[in-house]
């Protein structure tokens, strides 16, 4: 019995281990996103997602705002993936919007998708 009890703590500990990792994971993840948002996507998407990077006057279609929730709340994140990893023109979108398959992992497309979405603020 006592060493069931023991057991049983032991197990809730481990999660609790594990737990506090995957959360640091995803902050440095996310840290990670962050950067290479800045590095490249602010020049056009701005370094708030406003859609008014340095670059953006000479597209000649504005990008979207990320920080719009209302039109944001229509993306889903496998088309917000679909736009970074093929382009723009995959989605029907701008093909000044560059494909960046081939710069970045799945997994670092998809703390993109996260990182795009944390510009929406209500
Ligand atoms: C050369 C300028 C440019 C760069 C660099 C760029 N984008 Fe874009 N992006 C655009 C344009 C233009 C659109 C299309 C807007 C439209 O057609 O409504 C777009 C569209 C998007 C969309 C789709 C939004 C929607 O409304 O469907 C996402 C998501 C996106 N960009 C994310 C990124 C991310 C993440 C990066 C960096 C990896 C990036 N973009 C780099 C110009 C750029």
């Amino acid at each position: 019995m006592r060493l069931q009890v023991r057991f049983t703590r032991m197990l809730a500990l481990t999660a609790v281990v594990i737990a506090c990792g995957a959360a640091r994971a995803s902050a440095a993840d996310l840290a990670a996103a962050r950067k290479n948002y800045d590095t490249f996507c602010a020049k056009c998407h701005g370094d708030s997602g406003q859609g008014n990077g340095s670059q953006a006057a000479t597209l000649g279609t504005k990008p979207a705002s990320f920080a719009d929730c209302s039109a944001m709340a229509k993306l889903s994140d496998d088309a917000i993936f679909k736009a970074i990893k093929d382009g723009g023109k995959a989605v029907g979108k701008s093909p000044e919007m560059p494909a960046a398959g081939e710069a970045f992992e799945d997994s670092e497309i998809r703390d993109l998708v996260t990182y795009v979405r944390s510009f929406c603020r209500k």
